[in-house]
């Protein structure tokens, strides 16, 4: 099923790989040696390639740029202790980019030529995928609007583009994060629940606020009342207080993570209470105080589990447990990784083998 799209090859002359240390770089860096591009004209996806990592000239005046019609994905592939490289969940990924296409008005893709590209690109560049224990290669597909027009419209011509490069952990640290009341992340209506590149961008500045105050990251809260947490940075939220995983229910303002998904699938496999409703920061503040707030922690593709060890709120700073004693994410993070590197059952399903 996704093998019928004609995908021309042009390999690199000698990889760049020896150049690095795949299992030692910064996240988000450092490209492997090849990227998939399919480009979309006419009201259809026309032709699809693969071709060395390089710069591609473009117009300034590129649609994009300037109105964001940009949307994009994250996820990983890994390799095992056989060299054998799979993916983690890639049809949810698939599926959300076509999510966040729609909502952006910008043209679904179809799965032959994500999941058909993506294997392509990945049999190219096995190499790049890190064989460490919390290395993967991440992933990035997106599609940009590629009109050269600057009239406020939605672009006639697309490019849907994939790119990789090899990442260890994206927080070295656990994190201190600052419970944000004046700005928001997403407002009801809006593209909160899609990967649009605008999210991100309209994040920095109260992130970087938040940074000069000496956290890592922000909690977002709701637009309307600011009471309600949403997101941590570019992750989903989780807590555990008592005996109860708790998370935001999804919305239209709440990032429908995969990683967020797979948590929540582990927690109801392991028959652990899990709550996912409205969450407001007094909830958890009280509950520090009485001593159930055991764990908080960010999760998402790039992250997987960022710990929480700090919650700033009101000009004061909540001081978590520390991170050894945190049993469920502890564990779920160790799940994860098993999981993905073949070292544990697969017992949902979740990996698809590349190679
Ligand atoms: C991911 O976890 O893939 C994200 O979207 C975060 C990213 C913007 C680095």
């Amino acid at each position: 099923m996704v093998s019928t799209f004609d995908i021309k090859i042009n390999k690199i002359a000698k990889s760049r790989v020896s150049e690095y240390d795949v299992n030692n770089v910064p996240f988000g860096k450092c490209f492997s040696d090849h990227m998939f591009v399919a480009e979309y004209a006419d009201g259809k996806w026309q032709k699809a390639y693969i071709e060395p990592y390089a710069d591609v000239p473009m117009s300034y005046a590129t649609s994009a740029l300037h109105y964001g019609q940009a949307i994009f994905e994250g996820m990983k592939a890994y390799k095992n202790a056989n060299n054998e490289v799979s993916l983690f969940r890639p049809l949810e990924n698939f599926n959300r980019l076509n999510k966040s296409a729609l909502r952006m008005a910008m043209p679904e893709v179809p799965e032959e030529i994500f999941i058909g590209g993506l294997i392509e690109l990945l049999k190219l560049d096995e190499a790049w995928v890190p064989t460490s224990d919390t290395g993967s290669l991440y992933i990035r597909p997106f599609i940009i609007a590629t009109d050269e027009a600057i009239g406020v419209k939605s672009s006639d011509t697309y490019k849907f583009i994939i790119i990789t490069c090899p990442a260890g952990k994206y927080y070295s640290e656990p994190i201190r994060v600052l419970v944000e009341t004046n700005y928001f992340r997403a407002v009801h209506g809006g593209v909160g629940f899609v990967k649009a590149a605008g999210n991100y961008g309209r994040s920095l500045y109260p992130t970087k606020l938040a940074q000069q105050k000496g956290y890592q990251q922000v909690i977002w809260t709701d637009s309307k009342t600011h009471q309600y947490v949403e997101e941590s940075g570019t992750m989903n939220l989780m807590f555990v207080i008592g005996d109860t995983l708790l998370t935001p229910e999804l919305s239209d303002t709440i990032l429908s993570g995969i990683t967020r998904k797979s948590v929540l699938a582990l927690a109801h496999e392991w028959g652990m209470k899990v709550e996912e409703r409205k969450i407001s920061i007094r909830e958890v503040i009280t509950a520090h105080g009485n001593g159930t707030l055991q764990e908080a922690f960010g999760v998402g593709t790039a992250a997987t589990i960022a710990q929480i060890i700090t919650i700033g709120y009101e000009g004061k700073d909540y001081d978590l447990p520390a991170v050894e004693t945190r049993k469920f994410s502890n564990r779920v993070d160790e799940t994860l990784r098993n999981i993905r590197k073949g070292k544990g059952p697969d017992t949902q399903n979740w990996m698809l083998k590349v190679s």
